[in-house]
């Protein structure tokens, strides 16, 4: 099965309301604390193509915290910094750098579904609340997951529902849109076409990649999708477990890594080497219905992807081919040269392809980066590219003196 190439983004999630009050409808949104969220916010839209969409600040009474919401497609982006030194999100960047405090779900319910989770044995990182005014209200809760990573659940009713918030409503009471901005009219003419993050990957000490597994298995309700040993993820020097955890609709999949012993240091401990050896969110996923438009645009842009050696593409069209005309597929439709040129990597399974490429880190510590991904009846990860895609990424440790 392949897709065309202009499809609806995400399959529509949770049409119905089910009795289950841990149903996903959507990711509500990801929060990431940063240093300075008003310059990270120019530098998503200049990069990414990001419409700089509403703030939160002084200018409409936060004396606490600046926010900004980005948003692209049906990914938004929340960028918070503290305004006062114990500001928590003030002490976290100190810590661990920029990087995602949240990865919240609209629910239909959140305090339902944040006592169902701590039924199921979840810890609380705050209880509900509910804000509302004369238009509407939200009720959010949270619970703890890896490291300082939270999940909160959100539910939205009158404009601030989520129907109304993908139209450019008021993201929750305290916001303003931000008006007259070049970039988001640049960003308009010259679309990135990022559509929605297709999954989000955590990094997890050695040894507790199974807690975590069971974690979003018990608590969040999530069943196993694939899962690749050391075996499939090592080079000669570097080695990485990992295994997929899906929402019960597939909504979100969230993989999670733990390194393995190898010859020198997996690109997971040099993640926690700077990242105060604690786990967290490694990268984010965001899904294009145009690989080349979307790689193309933001090379223009100046994002910085990982290099892959020119000997990829002398194997990679027998071996991506070869796999799709065993299964029944049609063999890859897009320009093989520009697939080269732009240095994107293809992989195929029994179900279709994708392509797919990375980003080097987002900021200076080598923690968190995006991939760009395009699937073409392809659900998995791109195991095929592990080991090319792991030399490259050696390269670069090997620059920072952490391999
Ligand atoms: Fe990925």
């Amino acid at each position: 099965m392949t897709t065309a190439p202009h499809s609806p983004a995400r399959p529509s999630p949770a049409a119905s309301k089910t009795t289950d009050p841990l149903q996903l409808i959507d990711v509500d949104h990801v929060h990431f604390y940063v240093g300075n969220a008003k310059q990270a916010a120019y530098f998503y839209a200049f990069a990414f193509g990001f419409q700089i969409e509403q703030v939160a600040d002084l200018t409409s009474g936060s004396r606490e915290q600046a926010s900004w919401l980005l948003t692209q497609g049906n990914i938004r982006f929340l960028l918070t910094s503290g305004m006062t030194k114990d500001h928590p999100a003030n002490k976290e960047v100190m810590q661990y750098g920029d990087g995602v405090k949240d990865v919240a779900f609209t629910v239909f319910d959140a305090t339902k579904a944040y006592e169902k989770a701590l039924a199921n044995g979840g810890t609380s990182a705050y209880e509900p609340y509910t804000v509302s005014d004369a238009s509407g209200s939200i009720t959010r809760a949270a619970i703890k997951t890896y490291g300082r990573c939270i999940h909160s659940f959100v539910s939205r009713t009158g404009a601030y529902d989520l129907v109304n918030i993908k139209k450019g409503a008021t993201f929750a009471p305290g916001f303003r849109k931000v008006e007259g901005l070049p970039v988001n009219d640049y960003n308009k003419q010259n679309p990135c076409g990022l559509k929605y993050v297709d999954h989000l990957v955590g990094n997890v000490e050695e040894g507790k990649m199974n807690h975590w597994v069971a974690f979003y298995e018990s608590v969040l309700e999530f069943s196993m999708f694939k899962h690749f040993d050391d075996a499939d993820i090592s080079t000669e020097y570097s080695a990485l477990m990992s295994k997929v955890m899906a929402s019960g609709n597939n909504l979100i999949k969230m993989p999670i890594n733990e390194p393995a012993e190898g010859k020198k240091k997996s690109q997971i401990q040099e993640y926690l080497d700077w990242h105060d050896n604690a786990p967290g969110v490694q990268h984010l996923a965001l899904r294009t219905d145009d690989e080349l438009h979307s790689i193309s645009e933001l090379r223009r842009r100046g994002v910085e992807f990982l290099a892959i050696p020119d000997t990829y593409y002398k194997q990679v069209w027998d071996r991506v081919n070869k796999m799709l005309t065993e299964s029944g597929h049609t063999p890859v439709k897009e320009d093989h040269a520009k697939v080269r040129d732009l240095g994107i990597l293809v992989d195929a399974d029994d179900e279709g392809y994708l392509l797919q490429l990375f980003t080097k880190p987002l900021q200076d510590r080598p923690t968190l980066f995006f991939e760009i991904i395009c699937r073409r009846g392809s659900q998995s990860f791109g195991k095929g590219n592990f080991k090319a895609l792991f030399e490259a990424l050696e390269l670069e440790q090997e620059k920072r003196g952490n391999l």
